[in-house]
């Protein structure tokens, strides 16, 4: 295994697994069997990677999040202290579904808040983001920023987590980045105009 990487001594790293240069894991964690863990990925205190789990690179995760096998995180999204994933829908103790989980994709580059639960079997289009407390049970277009249970889309977020506010031509500009959006039928895009 790389050994370019750091991990509290108690933190506890199962077979297989594969961890990029520069990552690092905090007191409590536990990396299970056979999961991909990117570059530069921060891994915080009492955290869950269970089997399987691929994550990309620059991925940022919080204090006590478990992500479950049929997650699989792009690069640098960031998951908020708590946040909740789930990979069986109707779970039973008397039934196992273990050969049955539901698929997760969180796109490059979003963004999950404290606290929210994100219910199986959805995407998360890059550059979204899930408000504090939300509870997702749909797809999350790109760039569209959700709050509440369920999460409803308020508005749209740059890349950079600014609201983006469209003007009379479908145009906004990041405030921090000067980088411009259109939004056409009801998606956002990033241009390369210069406004
Ligand atoms: C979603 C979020 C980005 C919105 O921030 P904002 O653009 O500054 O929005 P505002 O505070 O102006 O709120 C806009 C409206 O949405 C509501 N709202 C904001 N965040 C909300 C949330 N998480 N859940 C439900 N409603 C929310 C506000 O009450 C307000 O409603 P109103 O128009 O009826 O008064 C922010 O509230 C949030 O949840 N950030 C995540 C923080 C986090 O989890 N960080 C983790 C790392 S520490």
């Amino acid at each position: 295994m790389n050994k370019d990487f750091f991990a509290h001594k108690t933190a506890v790293i199962d077979e297989g697994c594969s961890i990029g240069n520069g990552t690092k894991i905090w007191h409590f964690s536990h990396i299970m069997p056979n999961s991909t863990i990117g570059n530069q990925c921060n891994i915080g205190q009492n955290v869950v990677i269970s089997p399987e789990v691929v994550l990309g690179n620059n991925v940022k995760i919080q204090n006590n999040v478990s992500v479950y096998t049929g997650v699989i995180c792009d690069d640098d999204v960031f998951l908020g202290p708590s946040c909740v994933f789930t990979n069986v829908t109707n779970p039973r103790s008397g039934v196992n579904r273990r050969a049955e989980y539901s698929r997760t994709h969180v796109g490059k580059g979003a963004t999950i808040g404290a606290n929210a639960t994100i219910v199986c079997g959805h995407d998360i289009g890059t550059f979204a983001f899930i408000g504090a407390g939300a509870v997702v049970t749909k797809n999350i277009p790109p760039y569209a920023l959700v709050v509440g249970n369920p999460a409803k889309q308020i508005g749209w977020m740059s890349e950079y987590g600014h609201r983006l506010e469209f003007d009379q031509k479908d145009i906004a500009v990041c405030p921090e980045s000067n980088e411009t959006y259109i939004l056409k039928e009801q998606q956002v895009y990033k241009t390369h105009l210069v406004k």
